[in-house]
């Protein structure tokens, strides 16, 4: 499908049936990280981030924020999503369709932070504000000059919150809704203020419709499926006996050749693990900064730097320590070894 530049940007709102909560422990902890390495083959084909709704609102529990650029790598993932056995518990409860554009109002410029509308760039602000809306059919019957004079107004308000950023998407014909709007920041507070301030602005008096509203968190993948309960892949790799100097076989040398990466589980820490040039590394696999999951991050062989793959971080893999970016403080490093064709991680 051809959008000219346009995204393609999907808000899929899943609830997880209460019966899966039933099942044995090793199968809903197989059924995470199926559901997991299913979303992990999209990587490089678009933008998935994970939030969970699970202690603030009732009827859905995750949210898949999608960005691509067509349709059919939505579709690709959905039916991946499916395709697990936690896909078979898992129903959608809301989903949204739309694409970027640029708006149709001018508004003054704001210099460096201006965006580029067509580009969804999604930043590290803990919450995400969702909601579809539909306008009055009043609305576009008005003079062009007045609906621009209400949108700067809008915007200007907008614009007293700058810690709130908003991505506005277009749904007219693609969907029920005619905008998603999706605000990201760290306070709800000043985002409830923000919204109360909008209510009395002349474009506000032209919404038909603005619900419903969707809090959701931001986590890893890994931090949402935990978050629906049920038993983890760490918590199985925590029944799994060490040896006596505390080491867990995390895989064959022939599963890890030069180059590869693996999150592996020691009790209850995820690790990442990386073969480097022959030389096994593993570190805790949560970045110091943020949540991202340091074994989807990159390692420069020569150096021995690791790169985080949300934020650029750098941190020295034999020792932990910061080497770049925006961390300030080091990760824990874990011994690897090699015993005949097994590497063990302790
Ligand atoms: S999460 Fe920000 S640099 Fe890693």
């Amino acid at each position: 499908m051809s959008n000219k530049g346009r995204q393609c940007v999907r808000y899929l709102f899943l609830k997880l049936r209460p019966g899966w909560r039933d099942l044995e422990a090793s199968v809903q902890a197989r059924h995470k990280e199926e559901f997991a390495s299913g979303v992990k083959r999209f990587h490089g084909r678009l933008i998935l981030r994970p939030y969970s709704l699970v202690g603030t609102r009732g009827d859905c529990d995750m949210l898949l924020w999608q960005v691509t650029e067509d349709l059919e790598t939505l579709q690709a993932v959905e039916t991946a999503i499916f395709s697990t056995g936690l896909g078979a518990y898992l129903d959608i409860a809301y989903s949204y369709l739309g694409l970027t554009k640029q708006s149709e109002y001018e508004f003054p410029p704001l210099g460096e932070d201006d965006r580029d509308e067509t580009i969804i760039t999604p930043s590290d602000e803990k919450y995400l504000f969702v909601y579809p809306f539909i306008k009055k059919r009043e609305w576009y019957s008005l003079p062009f000059e007045e609906r621009q004079a209400a949108m700067t107004d809008h915007v200007r308000i907008g614009r007293e919150y700058p810690e709130i950023r908003i991505n506005t998407t277009y749904s007219f014909g693609l969907d029920d809704q005619e905008f998603v709007v999706a605000f990201e920041g760290d306070s709800p507070s000043r985002f409830l203020d923000l919204v109360m301030e909008l209510r009395s602005s002349p474009a506000s008096a032209y919404t038909e419709q603005d619900i419903p509203v969707f809090t959701c968190v931001q986590m890893s993948l890994w931090d949402v499926l935990d978050s629906l309960g049920g038993a983890s892949p760490g918590a199985r790799a925590a029944l799994v006996e060490t040896d006596s100097e505390g080491f867990i076989r995390a895989g064959t040398l022939a599963d890890l050749p030069p180059g590869a990466k693996k999150r592996v589980y020691l009790g209850t820490e995820a690790v990442a693990l990386f073969n480097v040039d022959g030389a096994f590394h593993a570190v805790s696999d949560r970045c110091s900064h943020g949540r991202a999951s340091l074994s989807e991050g990159r390692v420069d062989p020569d150096s021995c730097i690791l790169e985080c793959p949300w934020h650029g971080g750098k941190f020295e893999l034999a020792s932990g320590a910061p080497a770049g970016g925006p961390p300030q403080r080091g990760i824990r490093v874990f011994r690897a070894k090699v015993e005949g064709e097994y590497v063990l991680v302790g």
